[in-house]
């Protein structure tokens, strides 16, 4: 055959390959047999071997081929990828379509879907070739797992048409591939996955794309991040679309004029799903209309136009062979049940917490109880009740013990509390628990410095606080066990690299009771320095987007205390000290305005005010909220209302536009 021929076989075999793909995956409507199929891909190899030079990398070939790599990249997601609320009753969704029928002002029609029990993914083409795929990750940032979704055989490389778009859809482990999967790990002794969800999550995330190959994962796409086509009106077209470009939809979805058709869609899988080849774990409910969704909306998490209706957990029996005291990094001392480990739900259960002495007493939990147990959102372990009918009378009451377990000192309970909380700050349990929140993902992000070497640097007397770990050096930490030169270099470079972290995660990472990522974010932006936010009056912190007065009381408590003030100051002369690392570039400016407390009000013309802000506190200033004895200067743009008034009444002095200006520029603070 000549050249030319070879080629045009090559086309025809790709273009048949990739229809009869289609036509199996994303119709579930095969004309040829599995055979035909991998006869004519073998053909296709064999073509491709004689001619590498016209592979391409939507080949049906060219699912596995790529090596193996040494750690996923992160993608940013363009549209973050949101979770979704719950219901968990009858009443609940009732609730939820009501809600969504009064912001509609009108009647909904909805569409109802399987919640399929796998890993979110996104998915980007560009003019119709798969080009990137990532996990979920935080919504906002995923892992660039591109090679390992290749090998996923529903999964397109190339569409329909010439589409640009990005689809959302779950991959997952069908239960018989699962099944196989496991007996195969058993016969070479490896460790078997916990339920078909861990099995595909693992599976995703190998970094060799061969292994990922071998596992059979597969694809349901269930809607669409961004596309080039403008004529979607309803979801249930975006999923008919999704098929004609050659995505995989699953079957069991319908569109439902009311509430009560949900209902009955729920009821009936609530039993026909042990059927299903693959695992679901709820009902996903969306409103059909897309103008609709976009009308509705999101929350920070969700959005207001979808929610899932989750089955209830499956519950099992077992007993409780201890309770033990956990000690936290806040003090806070947890109950622990250790129970005869127990399969629930797809993974083996051996501990669940009993959260504290009032759960305990109310549940009336004994050791030595048999007790009914479930997974909460189908994670987290929970003692539900104790069966009081099975007792032999052997069982005993737990009491809370007054002393803290890990140091001796006294454990208290505060009025309006829950908890009992050691009181003892120097209390070894919780200054480890406290470091390695500090160091971890969430927080500073020490890469290689988790629990297991931040005890043994505890034990060894090298850290007892954060900013200990800054000064550690090389030989110190080689001298610990299983510790060699190079992990030991590596780990002061994360140390030293976290350095760099900004200004919320630092925060976030001392640990002040109450406060989390969010509430984090939101003092940094206010007060720009970790200084400025330990001298934060109450009120100035209450003004704070997600401040409310039991955080603001517990940040000034934090702030309060000597051994706290120590430990920001020592840290600053570390280096660890975000803002003046943002604004050391700007020379002189950054102490330009030192000392002074402003308070910015009003429309300012070509600046937001966050704008001002910014500038301000760049120039060493603090920025408050409201106007005080403290504040030196009110800076007033149009239409500044009270706060004129206010300041006039305090004697501050105000600033309008043009004399702000003409006030930085006297001070050498640059501003456009
Ligand atoms: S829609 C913006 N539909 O459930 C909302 N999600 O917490 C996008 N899931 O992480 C979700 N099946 O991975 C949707 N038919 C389905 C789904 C589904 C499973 C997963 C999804 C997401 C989680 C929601």
């Amino acid at each position: 055959m000549s050249e030319e021929q070879d080629r045009q076989r090559l086309e025809e075999l790709r273009q048949q390959l990739q229809y009869h793909n289609y036509r199996y995956h994303a119709l579930d409507d095969p004309e040829i047999s599995d055979q035909e199929f991998d006869q004519m891909l073998r053909e296709l190899v064999e073509l491709e071997e004689t001619y590498p030079q016209w592979i391409t990398p939507d080949s049906p070939t060219q699912r596995v081929g790529y090596a193996p790599v040494e750690g996923f990249g992160s993608v940013t997601h363009a549209v973050p990828l949101l979770s979704l609320s719950n219901v968990f009753s009858e009443d609940e969704l009732r609730a939820f379509c009501q809600r969504v029928e009064r912001w509609a002002g009108t009647q909904v029609t909805y569409f109802a879907e399987l919640k399929i029990d796998g890993l979110a993914v996104s998915l980007s083409y560009e003019e119709g070739l798969f080009g990137q795929g990532a996990t979920r990750g935080d919504g906002t940032v995923g892992e660039d797992i591109t090679q390992n979704l290749r090998t996923v055989r529903a999964l397109p490389l190339r569409l329909q048409a010439p589409a640009t778009i990005n689809v959302r859809g779950e991959v997952f482990m069908s239960r018989d591939a699962f099944v196989r999967l496991n007996e195969e790990r058993e016969k070479q002794g490896d460790a078997v996955f916990a339920n078909p969800r861990n099995a595909a999550a693992g599976s995703l995330r190998q970094l060799d794309p061969q292994v990922t190959a071998d596992r059979r994962l597969d694809i349901f796409c269930y809607s669409i991040g961004a596309t080039d086509n403008q004529e979607l009106r309803t979801h249930s077209e975006s999923l008919q679309y999704l098929q004609e470009l050659g995505f995989k939809i699953n079957p069991h979805a319908q569109r439902c004029a009311d509430v009560d058709a949900l209902l009955s869609f729920i009821q009936y899988w609530a039993t026909e799903r042990q059927g299903l080849p693959y695992d679901i774990d709820g009902i996903v409910i969306k409103v059909d209309s897309l103008e609709l969704q976009e009308m509705l909306g999101y929350t920070a998490k969700s959005p207001r136009w979808a929610t899932a209706y989750k089955f209830p957990a499956q519950q099992v029996l077992t007993k409780v062979l201890n309770i033990q005291i956990q000690v936290g990094r806040t003090g806070a001392l947890t109950p622990l049940a250790h129970l005869e480990p127990v399969n629930v739900a797809g993974s083996t259960v051996s501990r669940a917490t009993l959260h504290n002495e009032d759960v305990i007493r109310e549940k009336d939990v004994r050791i030595g109880d048999t007790v009914i147990l479930q997974k909460a959102g189908d994670v987290i372990p929970e003692i539900v009740s104790t069966r009081s009918e099975l007792r032999t009378g052997d069982e005993q009451v737990f009491v809370m013990p007054s002393h803290c377990p890990a140091c001796g000192g006294d454990a208290v309970r505060l009025e309006g509390e829950a908890v009992r909380r050691c009181v003892n700050t120097a209390c070894p349990a919780q200054r480890l628990e406290r470091l390695v929140h500090f160091a971890s993902r969430s927080a500073m992000d020490i890469d290689g410095l988790g629990p297991a070497i931040m005890e043994q640097l505890v034990n060894a007397g090298l850290v007892t606080t954060p900013a200990d770990l800054y000064r550690l050096h090389k030989e110190q930490l080689q001298a610990l066990e299983r510790m060699g030169s190079k992990s030991a270099a590596n780990l002061l470079q994360a140390i030293a690299a976290s350095k760099e972290q900004p200004l919320p995660r630092l925060i976030f990472a001392l640990g002040i009771r109450l406060v989390g990522i969010e509430a984090a974010r939101d003092l940094a932006e206010r007060f720009g320095t970790l200084q400025a936010l330990a001298e934060a009056a109450e009120d100035d912190l209450v003004a704070v987007k997600s401040i409310g007065p039991k955080i603001a009381a517990s940040v000034r408590q934090f702030f309060a205390e000597e051994a706290n003030r120590e430990l920001l100051d020592e840290l600053r002369e570390l280096g660890v000290n975000p803002r003046s690392q943002a604004t050391a570039a700007q020379g002189e400016s950054v102490t330009a305005l030192k000392d002074l407390t402003f308070v910015v009000t009003g429309k300012l013309e070509g600046w937001t005010r966050s704008d001002v802000e910014q500038l301000l506190r760049q120039a060493g200033a603090n920025v408050t909220g409201s106007i005080s004895g403290n504040t030196d200067y009110l800076v007033a743009g149009e239409k500044a209302g009270s706060k004129l008034e206010k300041a006039a009444s305090l004697g501050v002095t105000v600033l309008d536009q043009e004399q702000f200006r003409t006030f930085l520029q006297e001070r050498g603070v640059s501003f456009d």
